[in-house]
């Protein structure tokens, strides 16, 4: 973050959020997995993420999900709210998370 501009920062992650330059992630289990919607992964089997469809889901981010609102992202006492990287997943999560994400971002 832009350290004072928490409200361009909120503008940016909006804009990041509904129009993701990396529209889509995959991922290949190596074993079964189970997701929490019941369905089954089976090793081998790709699973692709629309990020373009994720950042508008209400599920995720609320009734007025498709509207632009940085203020989404600036708790009431003020800075920024982080949001989990598996709910934000634009520069994805875990072992091989974008590692320029904090200079994209500036
Ligand atoms: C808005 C801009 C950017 C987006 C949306 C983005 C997104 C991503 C995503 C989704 C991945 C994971 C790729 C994968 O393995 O599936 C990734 C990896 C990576 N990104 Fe970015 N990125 C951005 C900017 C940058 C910048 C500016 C840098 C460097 C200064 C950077 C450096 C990297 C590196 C080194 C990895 C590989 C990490 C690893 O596999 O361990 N990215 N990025």
């Amino acid at each position: 973050m832009i350290p004072n501009m928490v409200y361009l920062h909120g503008a940016i992650c909006e804009s990041l959020r509904l129009y993701p330059p990396v529209t889509l992630q995959h991922k290949v289990p190596i074993k079964p997995v189970v997701l929490l919607s019941g369905h089954r992964i089976h090793p081998g089997n790709k699973v692709l993420i629309p990020l373009y469809v994720v950042g508008g889901m209400k599920s995720i981010w609320g009734e007025d999900s498709l509207e632009v609102k940085p203020e989404r992202w600036i708790p009431e006492r003020g800075g920024i709210r982080p949001e989990p990287s598996y709910k934000f997943l634009l520069f994805n999560a875990g072992p091989r998370s974008c590692l320029g994400w904090e200079v994209a971002l500036r």
